[in-house]
């Protein structure tokens, strides 16, 4: 067992359902014990030291608040070098600078070197559980999962399957790539901390066959995600249109072929009608937000206030490379300014919310992950609250915690990031 002493926030629900006040706990001077991986105890450190056994050793953390380890519930890892490519929208950028970045992966060496890369940029920004996309090759995925492995890191991938629309070099057949995810599902699903997800990257590179066999693994196989895209710019609507003529909208294609339910992920969810939005709803399925990548994309503002009316889960997704940093507080920090520009207001609370409970929520994950309840995993991050001069002089002058995690979140990136645990080993720690 050991200790870590410092502020402590967490969210324990919906500020949405709850109100702010009852959404959270804070603790000034707080402690946190781990023991074996998980939460034992959170509390005021006046009360919980004098019961602790003389052996159990605790870390003080200066100037710093611990909060739950974040959760990207959307992100590509061999996106990464396209991160910061120019000039397109979504269907340009596809062809331009992403496919040819993912053919790469077909060398499994490339991929190792990849994903080990990906997983320390995550730590570094305080995220410890991601829903991911590999590419078409099985390769990508073992070398993903592999790696995840090593840290003992919750997370969830799978294999783009991808038979049409798309160059040779990234294309399977509907056979192939029905029966390599069921190896990899043998493989890795359940594994660990390591959770499968059917990828089928987004309608218009699917055959309906492809569709079909999709719904059929989930079925299959119990508690497996389904992540691709869905509704994020226009010209790729009426694609959708033209290749699913007899479908009634973009998400019927998808429930055409049950894929939707919970666990469920279906990234962006900027242009949805209302039958779209009541479907999403009704069906316990999610939808990641992810703002870095729908401003530099040029796709289009996220309306949360409407998902949200319709009962949808909504968790924050950074989308690289189509996003543009790997850190949930530059996330929140756009997600901030999308909804200003729509008239809506994002509390730093319900912004905590949506990077912790609230991703861990909508993958179905909140019972082991996304606050730092007795219990559940031991996945924290120490923020920094003197992380930059400019951070420091501002936090200095906040009177509320909700002032601090404000300035937090607009000014905060890696660098307030010192330290990250997951299942309560240190994984990641800040230089200097
Ligand atoms: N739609 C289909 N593929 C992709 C992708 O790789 N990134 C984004 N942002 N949207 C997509
Ligand atoms: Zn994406």
């Amino acid at each position: 067992m050991h200790a870590h002493r410092a502020a402590l926030l967490h969210c324990l629900a919906d500020p949405r359902v709850v109100g702010i006040e009852r959404s959270c706990q804070y603790f000034e001077d707080g402690l946190l014990l781990v023991e074996d991986g998980k939460v034992a105890q959170i509390g005021d450190a006046a009360s919980l030291l004098p019961t602790l056994p003389a052996e159990v050793e605790v870390v003080e953390h200066r100037d710093a608040l611990i909060v739950p380890g974040f959760v990207d519930t959307h992100i590509h890892y061999p996106q990464m070098d396209v991160i910061a490519s120019y000039g397109t929208q979504l269907l340009e950028w596809l062809e331009t600078y992403t496919f040819p970045a993912e053919g790469r992966f077909a060398d499994p060496e490339h991929a190792r070197a990849q994903a080990r890369f990906f997983l320390e940029e995550l730590l570094r920004n305080g995220t410890t559980t991601a829903l991911v996309f590999a590419t078409v090759h099985p390769q990508s995925v073992d070398a993903f999962f592999e790696e995840a492995q090593r840290l003992d890191l919750r997370m969830i991938a799978g294999k783009v399957l991808m038979d049409r629309n798309a160059p040779d070099y990234l294309r399977d057949d509907a056979a192939s790539g029905y029966d390599e995810s069921k190896t990899l599902i043998e493989r890795w699903h359940g594994k660990g901390r390591l959770h499968y997800a059917v990828t089928p990257r987004f309608a218009p590179t699917s055959t309906p066959e492809q569709l079909e066999l999709a719904g059929r693994l989930l079925r299959e196989y119990p508690g497996l995600y389904l992540h691709t895209h869905l509704s994020e710019n226009r010209a790729e609507i009426e694609w959708v249109k033209e290749l699913f003529p007899e479908r009634k909208h973009y998400l019927d294609v998808y429930d055409h072929y049950h894929l939707l339910g919970a666990r469920s992920v279906f990234a962006h969810g900027i242009h949805l009608c209302d039958d779209e939005c009541r479907r999403l709803g009704e069906s316990g399925s999610a939808v990641a937000f992810c703002p870095t990548s729908n401003l530099f994309l040029g796709s289009g503002l996220f309306d949360l206030a409407r998902l949200e009316g319709h009962g949808v889960r909504v968790g924050l997704g950074t989308d690289v490379g189509g996003g543009t940093s790997f850190s949930q507080l530059q996330s929140l920090n756009e997600a901030y300014k999308v909804l200003q520009l729509q008239g809506q207001q994002l509390d730093p609370l319900k912004a905590l919310y949506l990077a912790t409970l609230g991703g861990a929520r909508a993958l179905y994950l909140d019972e082991q992950i996304g606050n730092l309840q007795p219990g559940k995993d031991a996945d924290f991050v120490v923020l920094d609250y003197k992380a930059t001069p400019l951070l420091a002089r501002r936090l200095e002058q906040a009177r509320s915690l909700e002032e601090k995690l404000f300035a937090l979140m607009i000014l905060g990136d890696d660098r307030a990031v010192k330290e990250t645990f997951a299942a309560g080993r240190s994984v990641h720690r800040r230089e200097s």
